[in-house]
């Protein structure tokens, strides 16, 4: 298995582009069962979880192609060739259950597998359930699958979430494009992946209102029709970088950065002492010199500040000049990377949600274990900062969710490389 190398090597500076989003673009992938007609979709990162869902898609006879070397992918549907996607296949990325309200709207019947994805938390999908039973489907779990039927067809209905559930609004909002009458999702999640998707499906000739705020409401449409749908940028690829000079010392223009993708951790970020500017091309962000200071976080839906960038806050933090706290609300087990951190003279203490950070004047480069996809691109963070190499193993968390890091840190002057395991 690959493992990364870094060494603390001083300042970053240069340009960084930052790719398509990969929880905009998986969802959007799983939106193609909607239609028999081609759905295609622009600016898509190259990650492995697309090539998981994409072997998830091709099971149920979407078929897909990969053009301008895997920028752009065609999907076409055409005809629904299995309503069943297996254990092995759904249990290596959780964005797969996302094909459960599609395939349902779509063919009256869906069996889908318990889901997979990171170890960070028990991620249960009672809220996708409840949604789709409230449109009128009839469930049942039975030897660790789903299995939902409406035969004739979904209806529309009012769907109240008890949390803004990412996934829960988006296999609900999916289900009920072809649902007959209106529903309304209350308490939907605000992210802009969400609100992606759904300028996805309008753009597949969905009605859809509100996406973007708290209260969705989706107008049913008989038939939706293929489009071509550009990805919007990967915020929480551009916030870790973001936060690579802030620990390493530098100047770095994010390609495509978006401030408005990331209001909370723009902020939170100033607060730490960066200075955040828009340029014609993206965002810039300059390291002033000036040392990190402190700030408390807790990780909220959207616009709060994103639970996806809590590991790569804290290794920011484990630089800082005093004592920050950061509080977990979304994920239960998420501070797998602090004991990693530890082992490179970190100082960080975990009780219950909260992680007390309490900065220190250097760390050293260490062997650590990537847990999962967040916390391994924090042990790479900190590596820019420590002194001697840290080695990063079990890096296909990684490669889940970062293009090629090691090339795009290295394109700013970092000392990183990918050793190819055996
Ligand atoms: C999505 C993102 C993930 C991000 C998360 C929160 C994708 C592919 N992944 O995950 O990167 O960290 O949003 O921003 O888009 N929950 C339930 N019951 C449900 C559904 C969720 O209890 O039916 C709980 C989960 O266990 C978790 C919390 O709600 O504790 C948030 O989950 P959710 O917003 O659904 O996250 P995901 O869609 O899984």
């Amino acid at each position: 298995m690959d493992s990364i190398l870094v060494k603390g090597n001083g300042a970053l500076n240069g340009q960084i582009l930052i790719a398509g989003a990969k929880n905009t673009v998986l969802k959007l992938m799983c939106a193609a069962l909607l239609t028999d007609e081609p759905l295609t979709l622009t600016n898509v990162p190259r990650l492995a979880d697309i090539g998981t869902l994409s072997d998830v898609l091709e099971s149920l006879g979407c078929e897909i192609a990969q053009l301008s070397n895997g920028r752009v992918l065609a999907l076409n549907a055409t005809e629904l060739t299995s309503h069943k996607a297996d254990y092995d296949l759904v249990r290596k990325l959780r964005a797969s259950f996302n094909v459960l309200g599609p395939m349902l709207a779509r063919a009256g019947e869906a069996i889908v597998s318990m889901p997979g994805g990171c170890a960070i938390g028990a991620r249960a999908v009672d809220m996708h359930l409840d949604a789709l039973e409230r449109l009128g489907a009839t469930i049942e779990l039975k030897d660790g699958y789903v299995h939902a039927t409406a035969p004739n067809g979904l209806k529309g209905a009012e769907i109240p979430l008890r949390f803004a559930s990412v996934g829960a609004t988006e296999n609900a909002m999916t289900a009920a494009c072809l649902a007959k009458g209106t529903t309304v999702i209350k308490n939907a999640a605000r992210e802009p992946d969400t609100k992606a998707l759904a300028d996805c499906l309008i753009a597949m000739g969905a009605q859809i209102e509100g996406a973007g705020t708290d209260t969705i409401t989706i107008q049913g449409v008989e038939k939706l029709h293929g489009a071509t749908q550009a990805v919007i940028p990967d915020r929480i690829e551009m916030g870790t970088f973001m936060i690579a000079p802030m620990i390493a010392g530098g100047s770095v223009e994010l390609l495509g950065g978006r401030m408005d993708l990331i209001p909370s951790f723009a902020q939170k970020m100033e607060e730490a002492g960066a200075i955040l500017e828009e340029t014609k091309h993206g965002l810039k962000v300059t390291n002033p010199g000036n040392g990190i200071k402190p700030v408390n976080v807790t990780t909220e839906p959207f616009p709060g500040f994103p639970t996806d960038l809590q590991a790569q806050f804290m290794a920011m933090m484990c630089f800082a000049d005093g004592v920050s706290f950061l509080n977990e609300t979304i994920f239960e087990n998420r501070f797998m990377h602090a004991p990693e951190l530890l082992r490179m003279g970190a100082n960080v203490e975990v009780q219950g949600g909260t992680a007390t950070v309490t900065g220190v004047e250097k760390m050293n480069g260490a062997q650590v274990m990537a847990t999962d996809l967040r916390a391994s691109v924090s042990l790479i963070l900190a590596g820019l900062r420590a002194e001697g190499e840290t080695q990063v193993n079990r890096v296909y968390h990684l490669d889940r969710g970062y293009e090629r890091i090691e090339q795009k840190l290295s394109a700013v002057g970092a000392t990183i490389e990918r050793v190819q395991g055996s």
